[in-house]
């Protein structure tokens, strides 16, 4: 009792020296997390403190602090019964990124275990769970003992976050997102370590977007939070490493739940649009790199396009969504996931070239459609969203389909249709189309 009186006296303290630029120790940090959870320290304080980091920063070592303290204010998972490295991939989040559902069974058929803890879409970005669950009869939501038995029996589950893992991140993340103190990279940071930390793994990739569809939006804030995610996540003892990936347009041709389970569950045989496959396989080498399971990434590679043209990864996704309670067979037929009754067609209104598509445009399209949320309590609608006819690039004429919209309201399409069109440029020079991978950021 009067360690938890002289820590509320002292909660207004540490607020006044991070807010003149002090560094805060390991113990100020642990008591302003344990407080924040117990009550005594009140939300107005914490967002209080959040803004004062938001200005004033963190180094690596409060990073560090404020992670583990997160992670520790709830149940961190053991996965010790399990032999194989236990790998998970965390993306900051794009449009169209659908690279979750393909990557986690060709790392798994690989020999790594992978522990997916996936999130739902939220304004313009879609959600790994949302996508899952227009497979008929998919469960996300698993006990921690069939998270486990799953893990053990198939070696890959894929879920929602559990309430009990870092718990403080949650209660965090709600005040800064009404105080203006998101974007701040030490909090970034720990947010997203603390509850991949929680998981129980020992080695992470993390994906983070850089363009007009991510959060990120210039590459030296994007190099920055990578290196920052890196350095902690390593400083905590696991293997950590980033890909710097452009999200400057849609990732592949879908956006939209069914549409995009469709076009991952195509890179698993073999098909799937070019970029999906090189971030996809890109992203699995890293995994299979700092799981050590394989010595270069050329070994990598190879062992990837073995298991997918071999049919391994889609076996082992197969054996995913039977365990899930879904229906295997759409893994065979994911041309059958059913799409929105309405469409509506976008064509082009010129000769020349695909010189832009902006994937932010499209994101609030597709979430106009019913695919997304702007409220966490919304519900999402499987079937809608857009399908995308050329990429960057591709040359036009006038009156060519360059997208279809799918809504299950009629009404929904005409406002879609206006903010689809407006996303594409034609121009009369072909653009240079690079590789989305920019970077790799390594300890
Ligand atoms: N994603 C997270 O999980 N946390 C953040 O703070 C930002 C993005």
């Amino acid at each position: 009792m009067a360690r938890k009186k002289r820590q509320l006296l002292r909660v207004p303290e540490l607020i006044v020296r991070k807010r003149e630029g002090e560094k805060l120790g390991d113990q100020d940090i642990r008591d302003l997390v344990t407080g924040f959870m117990d009550g005594s320290v009140a939300d107005y304080q914490m967002s209080a403190l959040a803004m004062a980091v938001y200005f004033r920063g963190m180094d690596f070592e409060e990073t560090v602090a404020m992670t583990l303290a997160m992670r520790d204010s709830g149940k961190v998972m053991s996965l010790d019964q399990i032999d194989a490295p236990k790998v998970d991939k965390h993306s900051t989040g794009g449009v169209g990124d659908k690279v979750s559902i393909c990557l986690a069974p060709i790392v798994a058929a690989c020999g790594v275990a992978v522990p997916m803890m996936s999130g739902r879409g939220l304004g313009h970005t879609g959600g790994t769970l949302d996508k899952l669950e227009a497979i008929p009869g998919f469960r996300v939501d698993l006990s921690v003992r069939e998270f486990r038995a799953q893990l053990r029996k198939v070696g890959c589950a894929l879920i929602g976050q559990t309430g009990d893992l870092a718990p403080a991140d949650k209660r965090l993340y709600a005040l800064r997102d009404v105080t203006g103190t998101v974007e701040s990279i030490p909090l970034i940071t720990s947010s997203i370590l603390s509850k991949k930390l929680a998981e129980g793994i020992d080695a992470l990739v993390l994906d983070v977007k850089v363009g007009r569809g991510a959060f990120m939006k210039t590459e030296a804030d994007a190099r920055e939070l990578a290196r920052c995610l890196v350095r902690v996540g390593t400083l905590a003892g696991k293997r950590v490493s980033a890909l710097l990936t452009d999200m400057n347009a849609p990732i592949g041709y879908t956006i939209g739940n069914a549409l995009e389970t469709t076009e991952a569950l195509g890179v698993l045989h073999g098909q799937g649009p070019d970029d999906l496959r090189e971030l996809t396989y890109e992203l699995a080498a890293e995994m299979l790199r700092v799981a050590e399971v394989t010595k270069s990434k050329s070994q990598a590679l190879r062992r990837i396009e073995r298991e997918v043209n071999g049919g391994a990864a889609l076996q082992k996704m197969r054996a995913i969504v039977k365990a899930q309670g879904g229906d295997p067979r759409v893994v065979d037929a994911p041309d059958e996931l059913a799409v929105a009754r309405y469409r509506r067609t976008v064509t082009a209104t010129a000769d020349g070239y695909v010189t832009d598509i902006d994937p932010l445009e499209l994101g609030y399209a597709s979430m106009g459609l019913g695919a997304g949320r702007s409220r966490a309590e919304d519900v999402v609608d499987a079937g809608a969203g857009i399908r995308l006819h050329v990429q960057l690039g591709d040359p036009v004429r006038a009156g060519d389909e360059l997208a279809t919209l799918y809504a299950s309201e009629r009404g929904r399409l005409r406002g879609g249709a206006d903010r689809v069109s407006a996303s594409f440029r034609i121009g009369k020079r072909r653009p240079a189309v690079r590789s989305r991978i920019i970077a790799t950021i390594r300890r």
